[in-house]
């Protein structure tokens, strides 16, 4: 099984943790992870150029870092995103990250391998907010077209994994028990459901009329998915 694992900060704290249990959980013995750390292995900010978006995604000025990562999500089973919450959001690194992969969404040009994988989405708060960043981060790969994404976000009434009590470590360890024996029961199964694919109807509709971006209406005319073809 591959893995891309991002994660949204360069330190090994909770939200690390979490995720490395779920990995050591995961029963398939020939997994093959690739792992980016925020903001070391990632692009900086997005200067707004749109060459993405109206030319290409080799032509962002930073597409070397990008692409280098998107290879890995495209080539992965499994894409799995973390962030520690700050001020009720996500990292500011990781958000710079998920900007310049705006390309692909369903709403330019979405890769069909994107529609066969599971997605993690985790985040951890010291008292509040992990719920609405691991929403936040799910929405994104929805939005790239991944069907199923799983969300684990924990509130762990500390700052630090040394210091989380030992009632909350128990809490934790169940929830990743079955977080991964939910993506080992689905890996290579999953399909769009009724969202995604009303999502991807309103957007081939939107392709249709689509008389700003050649680029994206060439893409979506040559997927075949302005006439019968699906990417799933
Ligand atoms: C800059 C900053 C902002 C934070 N904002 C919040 C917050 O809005 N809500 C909260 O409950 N905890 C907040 N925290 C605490 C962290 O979310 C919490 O300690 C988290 O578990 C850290 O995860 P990590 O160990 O993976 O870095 C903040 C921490 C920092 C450093």
């Amino acid at each position: 099984m591959k893995i891309t694992v991002i994660h949204g900060q360069s330190h090994r704290g909770s939200s690390y943790h979490i995720t490395q249990q779920i990995f050591d959980k995961i029963s398939n013995t020939n997994k093959e992870i690739y792992e980016y750390f925020m903001p070391n292995d990632t692009p900086s900010f997005c200067v707004g150029c749109y060459q993405c978006i109206m030319k290409s995604e080799s032509a962002c000025p930073q597409a070397e870092k990008v692409q280098n990562i998107v290879a890995s999500m495209e080539a992965s089973d499994l894409i799995v995103i973390n962030s520690p919450t700050y001020c009720l959001e996500m990292t500011g690194q990781l958000k710079t990250f998920f900007d310049h992969l705006g390309y692909m969404w369903l709403s330019h040009r979405p890769k069909p391998v994107m529609f066969q994988k599971i997605g993690i989405a985790i985040s951890t708060a010291a008292g509040g907010g992990s719920k609405k960043v691991a929403k936040s981060i799910a929405k994104q790969l929805f939005w790239m077209g991944v069907p199923k994404v799983y969300r684990l976000n924990k509130n762990i009434k500390g700052s630090t994994w040394q210091t989380i009590s030992n009632k909350m470590k128990e809490s934790i360890d169940k929830e990743t028990t079955k977080l991964s024996r939910k993506v080992e029961a689905n890996i290579g199964i999953v399909r769009p459901g009724l969202g995604l694919r009303f999502l991807f109807t309103i957007m081939r509709s939107m392709q249709k009329s689509n008389n700003w971006n050649e680029v994206d209406k060439n893409y979506w005319k040559e997927n075949g998915w302005l006439d019968k073809k699906r990417p799933w």
